[in-house]
Formats: structure tokens, C-alpha cells, sequence
């Protein structure tokens, strides 16, 4: 049987496979290796967009794709008939959650306004410190997930208190339902995203829920831009009452005239949070794991069912 992988460099990481696996590079769509037929095993690129998708309808005995990316949105509803899906959960916990420290500390001691300082040479910290801090804080992570949690254990050693959110309430492990964030949000000083982007989280961060935070809290994003109404978003930070650091918006990319780029109380990147140098061996690593499950008949791990 055949598995397309996207990198040459996945190659090396796979570990020992059984010998009837043939492993081949396609990184593009466009670009296959070989013939279609007998491709049972497919990992799409990165991040992969809906030219990648289009693959799916291409490869006659496919029966696993599995995703280098924890989101499994782009592909939910586009999988044939028989084909199991398995996102990358795990992989991108320790990027994703040291992504968000980053961004929430960059934001509350005002690193971007310094490094803008810096780009001018100027030693200036008029008007930015005394900058805000992370020790006291209350922070709210919407999205109990492996990522959540990993977010929660970086950030404990800095003083701060936790309330977790997930779609269903988790009494016995401390995680309130999705229902309760009217009565939470007011409560949190940093309100961290890292829900998936399904049919219920689509919007969920609309007027009402940025207008039930309190002055001066931190909106993170690192979900899916779509989780968050954008024009909502311009319209409470133009406000100047409260801040956010995204990784992800939506649109993606931004257009260079959008209006979130010239906000002073906004921090972007560019949807890197989990582009990391050990996002390869720790990819290659599940893929090689999953290759070899499914070569022994044995269950797979990670298959994303209802979206998530
Ligand atoms: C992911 C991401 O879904 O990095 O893995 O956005």
C-alpha cells in the first residue's frame, strides 16, 4: 500500500515501517509521485487549503487521512464516504500553548509598544509603563482540549487563577459548559480561544460576548479566525476598552488596508503559533505511529468525529 506524506524530510522521521508500505512525497496537488491507484494513507500539507482538498476525490482506495494540523475545519464534510479523518492533536500543544504565554505576556507588558519604541531608537516609556502584569490575573480558556490544558499547566507558575469552558460542562474535572460564559466572562482578566471551528463555534465571539468583558481584558486568539465576528471584534477594540493578540483572523491572510492592522491595541501574527522548528518530528512521529497501526489493523487514534 501507498502513503503520501507533504515533506522529504518526513521520510526520516517516520521510524521503521512493515515492508509492504511504500512511502512517497507529495507536496503539491499538482505534483503526485506516482499513479493514484493504491494510495490508502494520505497526509495533506500543512495547513493545507481547498486545492488540497480537491485531492480527495482523486484517490480511489483512500481510507485514512491524517491531518498535520490540530484544526480538522477545512476538511470536516469533504471526506469521501469510508475515509477516516485524524487530526494532529497533541502535536502542537507545547507551540500552541507557549504561543499564547507569549502573546499574553508580549501584550500585558507592553512589548509591542517597546519594540515600536525600539524601531524609532527610542528609550521611551512614557505613557506604557507602568505596563499592566500577569501575576493575579483571572484567565478564562474557552477550549478544554489538549491544548487548553497544556495552556493552563505553562501558565500556573505565574500566579494566576484558571476557569476552563468546554461544549459540555466536566463537574468532577472543574470544566463549566459553553452555557456559562455570560456569567464567567465579566469575572476574567485574559480570555484565552483554542475552541475548534465547528458548526457552534462559528461566531461564538460576537457583540454580546466581547461586550460582557470587562475593561481592559485581553481577548487571545489562537483558535480559527472565524470563531471570532471580526467586524464585532474592530468595533469593541476601536472602543479602546479592551485588547487582543491573535494568531489566527479571519479573513486569513489580512488584507494589508483591513483596519485591525492599524489598531494600537491589537498584537497579529501570522497563524505561526504551531510553525516551530519541532513541528516536523513531533508530525512525523504520529504519522509514523498512525502508518503503523493502520498496516497492523489496529484502531487509529485521533479520528475526528461531529468536528472534533
Ligand atoms: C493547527 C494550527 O490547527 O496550527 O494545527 O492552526
Amino acid at each position: 500500500m501507498k502513503v503520501w506524506i507533504p515533506h522529504e524530510a518526513g521520510l526520516a522521521l517516520l521510524g521503521e515501517l512493515p515492508p509492504e508500505v511504500t512511502v512517497e512525497v507529495a507536496e503539491q496537488p499538482d505534483k503526485l509521485p506516482s499513479e493514484v491507484a493504491d494510495v490508502r494513507f494520505w497526509v495533506p500539507p500543512f495547513l493545507a487549503t481547498s486545492d488540497s482538498a480537491a485531492l480527495l476525490r482523486e484517490l480511489p482506495d483512500l481510507e485514512v487521512v491524517q491531518l498535520l494540523s490540530a484544526g480538522a475545519d477545512a476538511w470536516v464534510g469533504r471526506i469521501p464516504d469510508g475515509v477516516t479523518l485524524c487530526d494532529a492533536r497533541g502535536v502542537h500543544d507545547p507551540s500552541t500553548a507557549e504561543w499564547v504565554v507569549t502573546a499574553i505576556l508580549a501584550k500585558l507588558r507592553a512589548f509591542p509598544a517597546f519594540a515600536a519604541a525600539q524601531a524609532r531608537r527610542e528609550w521611551a516609556y512614557d505613557g506604557v509603563a507602568p505596563t499592566d502584569e500577569l501575576s493575579g490575573k483571572r484567565v478564562l480558556i474557552v477550549g478544554a482540549g489538549s491544548i487548553g490544558t497544556a495552556v493552563r499547566d505553562r501558565l500556573a507558575p505565574f500566579d494566576v487563577s484558571f476557569t476552563l469552558v468546554a461544549r459540555t460542562a466536566r463537574p468532577e474535572q472543574g470544566v463549566h459548559g459553553v452555557d456559562e460564559l455570560p456569567r464567567l466572562l465579566p469575572e476574567a482578566d485574559v480570555v484565552v480561544l483554542l475552541v475548534p471551528l465547528t458548526d457552534q463555534t462559528r461566531g461564538l465571539v460576537d457583540g454580546r460576548f466581547l461586550a460582557a468583558m470587562r475593561d481592559n481584558a485581553l481577548l487571545v486568539n489562537a483558535a480559527r479566525g472565524p470563531v471570532v465576528r471580526t467586524e464585532d471584534l474592530v468595533a469593541e477594540l476601536a472602543t479602546g476598552r479592551i485588547s487582543a493578540a491573535l494568531d489566527v483572523t479571519d479573513p486569513e491572510p489580512l488584507p494589508a488596508d483591513h483596519p485591525l492592522w492599524g489598531m494600537p491595541n491589537v498584537l497579529i501574527t501570522p497563524h505561526v503559533a504551531g510553525s516551530v522548528r519541532g513541528l516536523l518530528p513531533r508530525a512525523y512521529r504520529l504519522v509514523g505511529d498512525q502508518v503503523r497501526r493502520f498496516a497492523a489493523g489496529e484502531p487509529l487514534i485521533n479520528s475526528v468525529v461531529d468536528g472534533y
